[in-house]
């Protein structure tokens, strides 16, 4: 798909998303490992890339100087807007743009960050390079991504699922795509996190306004592994409960530029 299509296709995805991304839930997972891994500082100056409703950016803000935010939809930014209001945070602001064009020098921040979004982009590997590009000399950058097995196959299955359920899904990548973009940029990587973060199916399939026919075909794709049949990579399974959850496995890959 060309860039500017997919890029519609983005902003159509997370007009319908925007409402989602609040103060519980999905949007807030992982946030205290990130901002614990990312060791902000006082001095620093930090760039959110594809930051959506900047749940990084504003859980940093209270640890640095300032936090700028950037991404391609507007409902995502106005949503950020309004929960820093709220808030009260005063040290960040946000920014409509595509992270494949950052409008800044190079050099001007000390931590870059982008997460649950190198999924989600055209090229990735552009994304990376302005991020490298935007960050200073011994500045930091840490992506977080949900990371593909290292089976193909089963990537690719994973990946059809979640076109499925939000067609500007792009390709997910795994942990070693990941640390070799940023050290192509020029960054060399210095540490590697996992996590496994369960996501409830129904809630997931509902946050994207996936249409009822597709929402079954998903569910009995997930049926099919649970009764032994090709794994979706998506490693469903069922609570006590009966719910039924997926498990996605996100990396948090930090680069220092030198
Ligand atoms: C899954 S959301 C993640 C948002 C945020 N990073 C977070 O962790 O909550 C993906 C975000 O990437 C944004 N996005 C996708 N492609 C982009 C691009 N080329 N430039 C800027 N933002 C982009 C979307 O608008 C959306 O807000």
């Amino acid at each position: 798909m060309p860039e500017q299509t997919h890029n519609e296709a983005v902003r159509a995805q997370f007009r319908i998303q925007a409402q989602s991304f609040g103060t519980s839930g999905f949007a807030v997972a992982g946030l205290d490992w990130i901002v614990a891994a990312l060791e902000p500082s006082s001095k620093d100056n930090v760039l959110d890339v594809a930051a959506g409703a900047a749940h990084v950016g504003r859980a940093l803000a209270p640890h640095v100087t300032h936090v700028s935010a950037l991404d391609l939809t507007p409902e995502m930014l106005h949503q950020g807007q309004r929960l820093a209001t709220e808030a009260g945070l005063r040290n960040i602001t946000f920014q409509q743009g595509d992270a494949v064009a950052l409008p800044w020098l190079d050099g001007q921040f000390d931590l870059t960050v982008c997460r649950l979004t190198l999924h989600q982009v055209a090229d990735p590997a552009a994304v990376v390079r302005e991020m490298v590009r935007v960050t200073r000399r011994g500045g930091r950058i840490g992506v977080v991504d949900l990371t593909a097995s290292d089976d193909p196959v089963t990537t690719a299955e994973a990946d059809r699922i979640e076109r499925l359920r939000d067609p500007s899904h792009g390709t997910t990548l795994t942990a070693h795509q990941i640390h070799d973009l940023l050290t192509a940029a020029g960054a060399p990587v210095v540490s590697v996190e996992r996590h496994d973060q369960p996501v409830d199916v129904e809630d997931w399939m509902a946050r994207t306004g996936t249409k009822p026919l597709i929402r079954d075909v998903i569910r009995e794709r997930f049926a099919h592994e649970l009764s032994g049949g090709q794994p979706t990579g998506l490693r469903p399974y069922l609570d006590s409960e009966g719910t039924l959850w997926l498990t996605h496995t996100w990396s948090m890959t930090i680069a220092r530029k030198p």
